[in-house]
C-alpha cells in the first residue's frame, strides 16, 4: 500500500456479514477504490464477517484484489451469520438487543477479542456491510467506542432508514423471471403454481416480484392469509375461465391461526415443511385444484448483480468514504428519495422495515385484481 504508515493516513477494516447479495462485491469496490485512490487509506479486509475479527482473519487489500470484482455476485471477503453479541453467536432473524443481557461469557470474550483486534490493527474505522443484525452489531460496536460506519444490503430491502438496499433489485428480477417461466407450465396444465421467495420478516420481495408477475395471490408476513379467501378468490377465477393460478408467498408469510399461535409453537409447526408446500396442500384441500408448490431458495441471492444494484452499491461505497474522510462515525449510509444521506446507526438498529399496510402497492395489486389473502 502507497501510503501505508504515514500519520495521517487512515485505515479502514471491512467486512461483509449476514446473507450475501448480489452487488456486495461492487460496494466493496466502491468503498476501497474511492478510500484508495482518493484518500490513500489502508484498507484491511476481514474475512467472513465479524467472525474474522474475532479471529483476526484480515489482510491489507491492494489494487489487485478489489478490481474487476464489480460484476461478480457473492463477497471476495466471505460472509458469517457471526453475531458477538448475540449467546451462541448465530440467531437469524433476531435483531433485538437482548442477546448478551445475562452476561454470556462467550459473548463478552468475543466482543473483547473484537475491541482488541481493532486496536491492535489501528483501525480508524469499520466500515460493516450488512443487514440487519449486522447494523444492529455495528451499531453495538460503535457503544463500545468503536468506530463504525454501515451500508444497507440485503435482498429482503427490510431495513429501516434507507429507501432501498442494493441486492433487492437483483433478486427482484430473478424472482420475476421464475414466476415469469412458472405461468407458460401453470397454462399447460391448467394447474395453480405456488411460488415462495425470501423474506422471514418483511413481503418486499414477494409483493415487488409478484406485482411484476402478476401474481393471482400474493401472501406476505404482514398480511395474515385466510385460506378460505385464497380458495374463493381462485374458484371465482376458475369459473371466470382461467384455469390455472399464480399464488406468490414470502417466506415469513402466515396464516390467520399461525398468527394466534404462541411463538415457539408456531416455530415448532413451520419447522416441519416448508411454507410453499403447506399452502399448496391447502389450497387443492379448498379447491379441489390440482397445486404444484416450488422453493427459490438460494438463486435469488446468487449470481451477478443488475444495473441498478451495481450503481446503488457503488455510490454507497463511495459515500461510505466520504463520511470515513470527515470522520462522521456511528452511521450508515442511506438511499432516501434522490440523495445519499448519513443516518444514525440507532436508526435501523434492531429494527425491521416491514410493507405498510397503506403501502400504494398493495392497493394497485388489489386493482389489478390479486388476493392479498384477507
Ligand atoms: O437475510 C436475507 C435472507 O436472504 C432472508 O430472506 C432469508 O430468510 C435468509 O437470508 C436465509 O439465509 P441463510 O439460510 O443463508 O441463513
Amino acid at each position: 500500500m502507497g501510503t501505508m504508515g504515514h500519520p495521517a493516513t487512515k485505515t479502514l477494516g471491512i467486512l461483509t456479514a449476514g446473507g450475501d447479495c448480489p452487488g456486495l462485491n461492487a460496494a466493496i469496490r466502491g468503498v476501497c477504490r474511492a478510500a484508495y485512490d482518493r484518500y490513500g487509506m489502508n484498507i484491511l479486509g476481514i474475512a467472513n464477517g465479524y467472525r474474522g475479527l474475532i479471529e483476526g482473519d484480515v489482510r491489507f487489500l491492494k489494487p489487485e484484489d478489489f478490481s474487476g470484482i464489480l460484476t461478480r455476485g457473492g463477497t471476495i471477503l466471505g460472509t458469517s451469520r457471526e453475531k458477538p453479541f448475540q449467546p451462541g453467536g448465530r440467531a437469524d432473524h433476531d435483531f433485538s438487543f437482548h442477546g448478551d443481557m445475562q452476561g454470556d461469557m462467550h459473548t463478552e470474550g468475543k466482543v473483547q477479542a473484537i475491541k482488541e483486534y481493532y486496536q491492535e490493527f489501528k483501525l480508524d474505522c469499520l466500515v460493516v456491510l450488512g443487514g440487519n443484525g449486522t447494523t444492529t452489531t455495528g451499531y453495538r460496536l460503535s457503544q463500545e467506542g468503536l468506530n463504525v460506519i454501515g451500508l444497507p444490503k440485503t435482498i429482503d430491502n427490510d431495513i429501516v432508514g434507507t429507501d432501498l438496499t442494493f441486492g433487492f433489485h437483483s433478486a427482484l428480477s430473478i424472482g420475476t423471471e421464475a414466476i415469469d417461466r412458472l405461468h407458460s407450465t401453470a397454462q399447460s396444465h391448467n394447474r395453480v403454481m405456488v411460488i415462495e421467495l425470501m423474506g422471514h420478516k418483511a413481503g418486499w420481495l414477494a409483493l415487488y416480484a409478484g406485482l411484476a408477475g402478476g401474481g393471482d395471490v400474493i401472501l406476505i408476513p404482514e398480511i395474515p392469509y385466510d385460506i378460505k379467501t385464497i380458495g374463493r378468490h381462485l374458484i371465482k377465477r376458475a369459473q371466470n375461465g382461467k384455469s390455472f393460478s399464480i399464488v406468490v408467498v414470502a417466506e415469513g408469510a402466515l396464516s390467520i391461526e399461525e398468527e394466534e399461535m404462541e411463538k415457539k409453537d408456531r416455530k415448532k409447526y413451520r419447522e416441519k415443511t416448508a411454507l410453499a408446500y403447506r399452502v399448496a396442500q391447502e389450497i387443492e384441500r379448498e379447491t379441489g385444484m390440482e397445486t404444484r408448490a416450488t422453493v427459490l431458495g438460494y438463486v435469488q441471492r446468487g449470481g451477478i448483480p443488475c444495473a441498478s444494484d451495481r450503481v446503488l452499491a457503488t455510490s454507497l461505497g463511495t459515500a461510505a468514504v466520504e463520511l470515513l474522510a470527515r470522520g462522521e462515525y456511528g452511521k450508515m449510509v442511506a438511499l432516501q428519495g434522490t440523495e445519499i444521506r448519513p443516518v444514525d446507526l440507532q436508526v435501523p438498529a434492531g429494527k425491521v422495515k416491514s410493507v405498510p399496510l397503506d403501502y400504494y402497492m398493495l392497493d394497485s395489486a388489489v386493482a389489478v385484481g390479486t388476493c392479498l389473502g384477507r
